[in-house]
């Protein structure tokens, strides 16, 4: 599985982007991380007709349509998803990459609810996208501040550890299954 990874957190000692350095290591084959701080404030002026859309946006849209899959890692901001992801989502809307892509969610907060708000909003976003957002890949991981180990800025705890691998495996089956699902439409 080709595996690109968004993280809502633009913090250098982010929690959220020690999962996504674990989860990636997780998977099985080749994997990149998307720069949407970098993204301009969407502007549906600098994308329409005849326009060329800013180099940020297309480096994001070449990423999403190279890969098998993507894994969206946020936290959340006063009860809802991070600005810079939303923006970055935005982007994606009329481009239409994230179409029947396989996707990963998942939120993880310092709180015990693991940012519920800004999960089910992200997910209804990417359910308007019509990404195919697969259910047994997604989390809301609580507490997360004790379950990183801040010397390597990777997830320590065990029995989140293992929690990711399944979310990634069930991501990567997702892929396969898109893949045979193609394959036979087209024979
Ligand atoms: C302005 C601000 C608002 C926040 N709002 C929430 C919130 O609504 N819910 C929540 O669970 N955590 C909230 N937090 C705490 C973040 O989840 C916490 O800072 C987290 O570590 C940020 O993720 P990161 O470590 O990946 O940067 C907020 C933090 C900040 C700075």
């Amino acid at each position: 599985m080709k595996l690109l990874a968004l993280s809502g957190s633009l913090r250098a000692r982010s929690s959220n982007g020690a999962v996504v350095r674990s989860a990636l290591a997780l998977v099985d084959g080749p994997t990149a991380t998307a720069d949407i701080g970098s993204l301009p404030h969407f502007n549906p002026d600098l994308d329409g007709e005849g326009a060329t859309p800013p180099a940020p946006v297309a480096a994001l849209r070449t990423a999403v349509a190279d890969a098998d899959a993507v894994l969206i890692v946020s936290p959340e901001y006063a009860h809802g998803a991070p600005g810079t992801l939303k923006n970055a989502l935005d982007w994606l809307v009329s481009s239409a990459e994230l179409m029947h892509k396989p996707v990963a969610l998942i939120t993880a907060s310092p709180s015990p609810t693991g940012g519920d708000y800004a999960h089910a909003q992200l997910r209804e976003t990417l359910r308007m996208l019509t990404a195919e957002v697969v259910t047994a890949a997604c989390r809301e991981i609580p507490a997360i501040g004790a379950k990183i180990d801040r010397a390597t800025e990777r997830v320590a705890d065990e029995a989140t550890l293992a929690d990711l691998r399944t979310a990634m495996s069930h991501l990567a089956a997702a892929v396969t299954a898109a893949t045979e699902h193609a394959a036979a439409a087209d024979a």
